[in-house]
């Protein structure tokens, strides 16, 4: 089972706090939210990566781009700092990235595609960098179409998130064209979208938001959410981003009874007094 990547959430400091946590509930890898790979950006001096290994699994380094150059240039420098696996975001819905060719744009360019592939197989090697994708932009079959550009390389597996581009993160995920794409994959496939720590049947899963809801419902939740906050404020050195950082991480608990109503203490924080006591966490 491999930590999703959730851009602002399953970050860096999340992951060295709640480590502990992602072993004892089966975690095996982490991949880090998607880290640009344009000309001339270092991506060992990317928040994600500075400071080397944190929660004692693996973690792989996500990259979003569409210049093959660029992607060389950043995993060469991965591969030396001692990474031994990378992932090509391909499935990132949002329409600036998307229109720009990025991301799930990636899908509307196939030679690009083969390229960034190609490229990844190359300087990672055979079964060492892997890609995440969607069922489509527009239309759940739109993966099945290009299945034969993924299968061309040796990929180290291929995450499938069972939505559209179209659909962001609502509605609900298609099974059946998760299972034409794998079918049809000759490269290990991953499930990805709404699975919860159980995982899928039959399949490798990553999971993301059923992870975060699942810290949310533990008896100790407060307390690792304390540790949370001090972490962040030896990072972040500034109480206000980290406001933000833990308001974006306890949204993912708001249905939950016991934090339903200091969700909406919690929301309107102004500081970290009025956080932490709206949180019960003193
Ligand atoms: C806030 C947020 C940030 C995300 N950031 C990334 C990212 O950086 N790279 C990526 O490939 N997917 C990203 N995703 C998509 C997730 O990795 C995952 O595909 C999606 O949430 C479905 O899985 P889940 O239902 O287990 O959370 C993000 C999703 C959310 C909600």
């Amino acid at each position: 089972m491999i930590l999703a990547p959730l851009r602002g959430v399953t970050i860096r400091c999340f992951r060295s706090v709640f480590g502990p946590l992602m072993r004892e509930a089966g975690f095996t890898e982490a991949m880090t939210p998607f880290i640009t790979a344009n000309a001339g950006v270092d991506p060992l001096r990317d928040r994600e990566l500075k400071g080397g290994a944190e929660c004692g699994l693996r973690v792989t380094p996500q990259f979003i781009g569409k210049d093959p150059s660029a992607l060389r240039t950043c995993l060469e420098r991965v591969k030396a700092a001692g990474y031994a696996t990378a992932d090509l975001n391909c499935g990132c819905p949002f329409p600036m990235v998307r229109n720009k060719g990025r991301g799930s744009g990636l899908l509307r360019t196939p030679d690009v595609l083969r390229r960034m592939l190609e490229t990844g197989c190359e300087v990672m090697g055979p079964g060492a960098f892997s890609a995440k994708t969607r069922l489509g932009v527009e239309r759940p079959d739109e993966l099945l179409g290009l299945m034969s550009v993924f299968n061309e390389f040796p990929l180290r597996f291929l995450t499938v998130h069972a939505r559209t581009a179209r659909q962001m993160y609502e509605g609900s995920c298609d099974m059946a064209a998760f299972r034409e794409v794998a079918s049809a994959a000759k490269v290990p496939v991953v499930y990805n979208g709404d699975a919860g720590l159980g995982g899928i049947d039959g399949f490798d899963v990553m999971v993301g938001r059923g992870f975060i809801r699942a810290i949310g419902e533990r008896d100790d939740a407060e307390v690792w959410l304390a540790r949370y906050v001090d972490a962040s404020l030896g990072e972040l050195r500034s109480p206000h981003p980290v406001l933000g950082r833990m308001k974006e991480l306890v949204a993912y608990w708001r249905d939950l009874p016991r934090w339903a109503r200091r969700w909406n203490v919690v929301k309107l924080a102004r500081n970290l007094d009025e956080l932490r006591s709206g949180l019960g966490l003193v």
